[in-house]
């Protein structure tokens, strides 16, 4: 096509796809093309605007590695990740939330009742529940990786104080479907700011908060795999985390635990006199 113009430019684009595209990429790129195009011509984009947003593209590419993953903070931000979980969530079972960028893998097995806490410092949390299916039975050798911050707000791939594997666990149900164990309770945190996405935070005038949470990856055979977190409902940052995983259904409660009240069946059993904080709370997995 010779004669191309601003009106027929999406339809050109369009038109240049050979015939042996998958359907389903050819369904994709056409929407996000025809959005690229009118979201130019919506806002009449200037080529010093055009040029600052590749400039923040080639530097998100820069700064990113294997262990720093700036696109996806990107597509975190500005709530693209969280979209995705909700178009791909099912309702009858326990909705997803962002993986987040500090999953590791290689977790160590974590007994029924085991213990994250270890020598961190910070308040005992005793955390238990059952994974269920969507009738409410519960589901044998489902397995959780569980992984959280410590008490100074860092996972353990951020901080030097803390061993590879600090804060993550693997723990497989029995046939109850139960889960427990203890850790500390964790804290709120910001996401990274020292990069380009840092910058699209400022620009907006946007904090880089999230509320504090504890990670699950709920994997068990017949179902389908579940990436969520659950959150403390006393969280000041639970009606604005900046990139936007809070679900009503993931808004856990901690209950204050007097002091002597320590249940057994726990690594920690016997050995935490004070007050802790216990949650509750159970997850539901839908079938594959
Ligand atoms: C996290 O929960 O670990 C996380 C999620 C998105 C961006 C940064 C961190
Ligand atoms: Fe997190």
């Amino acid at each position: 096509m010779r004669d191309v113009t601003k009106d027929n430019l999406t339809e050109v684009f369009k038109s240049y796809m050979g015939p042996d595209v998958s359907p389903r990429l050819r369904e994709v790129l056409s929407s996000l093309i025809t959005h690229l195009h009118a979201f130019a011509k919506d806002v009449n984009l200037t080529h010093a605007e055009w040029e600052t947003g590749i400039s923040f593209l080639e530097r998100a590419g820069e700064i990113s590695s294997k262990e720093r993953h700036e696109f996806i903070l990107l597509s975190d931000v500005l709530g693209l990740s969280s979209l995705v979980d909700m178009i791909n969530s099912r309702p009858e079972g326990t909705s997803s939330s962002v993986l987040g960028p500090f999953h590791i893998s290689g977790s160590p097995p974590l007994a029924i009742g085991g213990d994250l806490k270890g020598d961190f410092g910070g308040p005992v949390l005793v955390v238990q529940g059952m994974i269920k299916n969507v009738d409410g039975e519960p589901i044998e050798r489902a397995a959780l990786d569980i992984w959280q911050t410590a008490s100074n707000g860092m996972y353990s791939s951020q901080d030097p104080d803390q061993d590879t594997y600090s804060f993550h666990g693997i723990q497989t149900t029995g046939a109850d479907g139960r889960y427990a164990f203890t850790s500390v309770r964790p804290v709120e945190y910001t996401v990274p700011t020292d990069g380009p996405v840092g910058d699209i935070l400022n620009a907006c005038g946007r904090h880089p908060w999230r509320p504090s949470h504890l990670h699950f990856i709920i994997k068990a055979a017949g179902y389908r795999p579940l990436v969520t977190e659950v959150f403390p409902d006393d969280d000041p940052y639970l009606d604005q985390d900046t990139v936007f995983g809070v679900r009503e259904d993931l808004v856990m409660r901690y209950q204050e635990m007097p002091a002597g009240s320590f249940p057994d069946g726990f690594a920690l059993s016997g050995m935490v006199d004070d007050a802790y904080l216990k949650v509750d709370f159970d997850l539901t997995l839908v079938s594959a």
